[in-house]
């Protein structure tokens, strides 16, 4: 009912309250950690640890902010490329976020997975991935995704090496066997930030970011903080998504 003292014109514009903010899968590309470092004096292991407590604040802030999935590309397949002793400090980091975050995850309702290959990870590490999964399978208010050793067109090769098996064939059904090759998890991306300045998918969630919206920031991930995930979510409600139809305005 329209209050009596305000004309149409008057009403004021209903603002996304964060209770109905709509629930979303983000996916972060966290790039500049190296740069961030590199511009302090300080050597990129630095620059990976600081990344590290962004990721935290994040998480921390993400179920708030109207996020039911966050996937974070912690570990790209093409980083193997990096000079040995990087790739082994991102990895001890990982393993070492693992065993402390994991009681906290469990606290906060955090629901922790891994997506990417992990034969090429050590032992051990697979081993703290295996022990977060099964203690926070129960999370129910964010579906944590860390993408580790993670390259989406090595995920799309593995889910088609198993679709010929499939009778029903169609793109829901691939979709289904993409979601068993990252064991779970939803897979539409409905908001994609990349962090550090380049504008680029880097082999990142390729058939989950078909439809995406996506939010390029020149802050290094180190920097990031939750007021600028708040942000990308407040641009994100901002768009219309149209999904190549037309929009309301137009198709009345
Ligand atoms: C992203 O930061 C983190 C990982 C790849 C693990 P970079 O390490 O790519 O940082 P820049 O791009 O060199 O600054
Ligand atoms: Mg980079």
């Amino acid at each position: 009912m329209l209050m009596p003292h305000l004309t149409l014109r008057q009403i004021p514009a209903a603002q996304p309250a964060i209770a109905q903010a709509p629930r979303l899968h983000v996916g972060i590309i966290s790039d500049g950690n190296g740069r961030w470092a590199t511009s302090r004096g300080l050597p990129r292991s630095a620059g990976h640890r600081a990344g590290a407590e962004a990721a935290r604040r994040v998480i921390e802030a993400a179920p708030r902010i109207g996020i039911h999935t966050l996937t974070l590309f912690a570990l790209s397949s093409a980083n193997w490329k990096r000079p040995a002793a990087e790739v082994h400090a991102i990895l001890r980091l990982l393993h070492e976020y693992l065993l402390t975050e994991t009681t906290h995850c469990i606290d906060e309702g955090v629901r922790l997975s891994v997506i990417g290959r992990r034969d090429r990870l050590p032992a051990t590490l697979r081993q703290a991935i295996a022990d977060s999964e099964a203690a926070t399978a129960k999370g129910p208010r964010l579906h944590l995704r860390l993408a580790m050793d993670y390259s989406a067109r090595e995920a799309i090769y593995q889910a088609a090496c198993r679709f010929y098996k499939v009778t029903e064939l169609s793109p829901e059904s691939f979709s289904t066997v993409l979601q068993e090759v990252h064991r779970g998890g939803s897979t539409e991306v409905d908001l994609l930030i990349r962090t550090g300045g380049e504008q680029r998918l880097s082999d990142f969630l390729l058939w989950e970011c078909a439809f995406a919206e996506f939010v390029f920031l020149q802050k290094r991930w180190p920097d990031f903080t939750a007021a600028d995930l708040d942000a990308a979510v407040k641009e994100f409600s901002r768009r219309e998504r149209t999904r190549g139809a037309l929009p309301d305005a137009i198709a009345g």
